[in-house]
Parts: C-alpha cells; sequence; structure tokens
C-alpha cells in the first residue's frame, strides 16, 4: 500500500496553450517536449485505513487548497479503478523551485499517478498512466514517459513517444529569473487569454504546423530548425498572452534581457535558442557539449541557472505491501 516515484519536469518545444471543452484537461493545440533530466519531483504515496482523509506534505508542508484538490481528484480516480477505500498521505519534494513556471506540476502529476497507481496495486500501461497524470495537469502526461514526447488534442489524449532519451543528447540550460511562486497559474491564465485574447484562435490555429516541424527536426537531429520552431512556438504562445485583456504579462526585464543574450549566442556562432513557459524564466536547448558555456554566459542575468539533460520516465523506485 505504499510506493514512492520520481519524475522529471518537461519542457515544450511545441506549446499546447488553451483547453478544449472536453472534459479532463484536453489541450487545444498539440505539443512536443523534451524530458528534463536532472531535476527531479520525489513523490511518496501510503494509503492507510487510519487517516480520516487524504493529506499532503508539499516540500515538508501541509498542504490545502487547489493544489490538495487537484490531488485528491487524481487519488479519488486511482480509488475509483482500483477497490482500495483508504485515504493516502502523499510526501512529494522538488529539488528545484516549486510552481514558478519550472513545471513541477508536470513532474509533480507524473510521479503522482506512477507511484498511486503501484501504491493501490493498479497495473496501468504508460499511456493509461499519462491519461490519468493528464488530468492534474496536461503537461504532465508528457513527463510519464521518457525522451521526446508528444500530446495531441484528440479526445482523452495519452502522451505518445517522439524519439527515447538516448535519440539526441542534448541540454536544456534553465535561467530561473526569480525563485518565488507565480502570480497566474497556467489553469486560469489559459482561460482569461481564450476568453480575452483577440489572438487566442489564431494562435490555435497554427500551432499544429510549428508542432509538426518541431517533431521533424526532432526526428532529423536538426537543431537549427528545432530551435528555430521552438522560439516561434514560445514567442507565438506569449504574443496571444500579452495580447488578453488585462494583459497575461509573465516577463520581467530579465527575461528580455535573456533572451537577447540568447541571441548574441547564436551571433557568436554557439547553437542556442529560448523557450519559456507561463512564467518569467528561460529555458534554452543547445548541444550537450556547448551547455556549460551557455549556462556562463546566462548567469549574471539569473537567480539561478539549473543545466538539464534528456530525462527518462516517471518511475516507481521503491514499493511496500
Ligand atoms: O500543464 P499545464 O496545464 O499547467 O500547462 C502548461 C502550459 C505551458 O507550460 C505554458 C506549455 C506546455 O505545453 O507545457
Amino acid at each position: 500500500m505504499k510506493a514512492t516515484a520520481i519524475a522529471h519536469p518537461n519542457v515544450a518545444l511545441a506549446k499546447y496553450w488553451g483547453k478544449r471543452d472536453a472534459p479532463g484537461n484536453v489541450p487545444a493545440t498539440p505539443s512536443v517536449s523534451v524530458v528534463m533530466g536532472g531535476l527531479e519531483t520525489r513523490t511518496a504515496v501510503c494509503f492507510d485505513a487510519s487517516l480520516e482523509r487524504d493529506v499532503l506534505a508539499l516540500n515538508g508542508v501541509e498542504a490545502s487548497g487547489e493544489p490538495h484538490a487537484r490531488v485528491v481528484a487524481l487519488l479519488d480516480e486511482v480509488r475509483a479503478r482500483s477497490g482500495v477505500r483508504a485515504r493516502a498521505r502523499v510526501v512529494t519534494t522538488n529539488d528545484f523551485p516549486t510552481a514558478s513556471g519550472l513545471a513541477s506540476s508536470a513532474s509533480g502529476f507524473a510521479a503522482l499517478a506512477r507511484a498511486a497507481t503501484a501504491a493501490a496495486g493498479l497495473a496501468l500501461d504508460d499511456a493509461a498512466t499519462s491519461r490519468l497524470a493528464r488530468r492534474g495537469s496536461a503537461s504532465a502526461a508528457r513527463s510519464v514517459l521518457p525522451g521526446f514526447v508528444a500530446l495531441g488534442t484528440e479526445d482523452d489524449p495519452a502522451a505518445e513517444p517522439v524519439a527515447p532519451a538516448d535519440h539526441w543528447p542534448l541540454a536544456i540550460v534553465v535561467a530561473a529569473v526569480t525563485l518565488g511562486p507565480k502570480d497566474t497559474s497556467s489553469t486560469s491564465g489559459m482561460s482569461h487569454c481564450r476568453a480575452t485574447s483577440p489572438y487566442y484562435r489564431a494562435w490555435v490555429d497554427d500551432a499544429p504546423a510549428l508542432a509538426a516541424e518541431v517533431r521533424a527536426a526532432i526526428l532529423a537531429r536538426d537543431l537549427e530548425r528545432l530551435g528555430d520552431a521552438a522560439e516561434a512556438s514560445a514567442l507565438r504562445m506569449h504574443a496571444c498572452m500579452i495580447a488578453s485583456r488585462p494583459p497575461l504579462l509573465y516577463w520581467t526585464g530579465a527575461t528580455l534581457e535573456l533572451l537577447a543574450r540568447v541571441r548574441g549566442l547564436r551571433a557568436a556562432g554557439v547553437g542556442a535558442w529560448a523557450t519559456i513557459d507561463a512564467g518569467p524564466h528561460v529555458k534554452v536547448i543547445c548541444r550537450a557539449s556547448d551547455a556549460s558555456t551557455v549556462a556562463e554566459r546566462l548567469a549574471p542575468l539569473a537567480a539561478r541557472t539549473i543545466v538539464a539533460h534528456v530525462g527518462g520516465g516517471a518511475r516507481v523506485i521503491e514499493e511496500a505491501p
């Protein structure tokens, strides 16, 4: 009745932003991501008949409200499918800043889906685990699988492999701008953007072509094409956000300075391209052999830099009856 799993966040090279009117967090745009090995969430789930309610400890602090409710919803689904009735104690820790736009919900719900199903004795394949994780956070569906991963927009989608982790030794240099939590969650940002941005429709119509380009560039190991399409996807998503009313502007001055520094690196012959999620941080894709040069150049503009490599999927590391 107890299991521990680890999972890594992922970064979308073709972004998902916006949800369809379908149940269970179905993206409005297809996405393609890479798992960020080197950043880790570790989640232990223990079903315990003596508990009166599910308890969540997040980085050593007992959580309530929205994060707790989302965890309970996933546990309820596991209980409904497994027949386990006991409440659970969930202990989860991140070795990187939480809820700040560094995709802690992706690794969090992927690790939770693996650990909770294992603890309940429920044998789910990768696709079913990915669908379960998606209910917590759509990007979490992608952190269940290793390497380069795609998530579609069909009803009840599961993440699908694009290429394994050893397909291409890329690095992702994370330049974290601030270490605190972000102001607007991606869920509320997406619905605000959909309701008020005149560019939302254009974003949704344009995104599939960029996702196809990102996928083709990964398969061809063409970094220039990948970087160019990934930057376009991130900047078009942010253009759509910024055009919301009131505007949804996740960037700070440091974000813009980092973008300029990445262009400067390219001008100096270093293959480096930026992407930005629902936060001010900049993540830079480059060859693993260029990662230390890129990290050194970005470090003076960032609160913290972390070099991630292409990582594995969510996996159970400990199980007990
Ligand atoms: O996983 P969610 O539903 O919180 O949304 C993630 C949205 C982005 O990180 C901005 C893009 C993506 O595809 O991961």
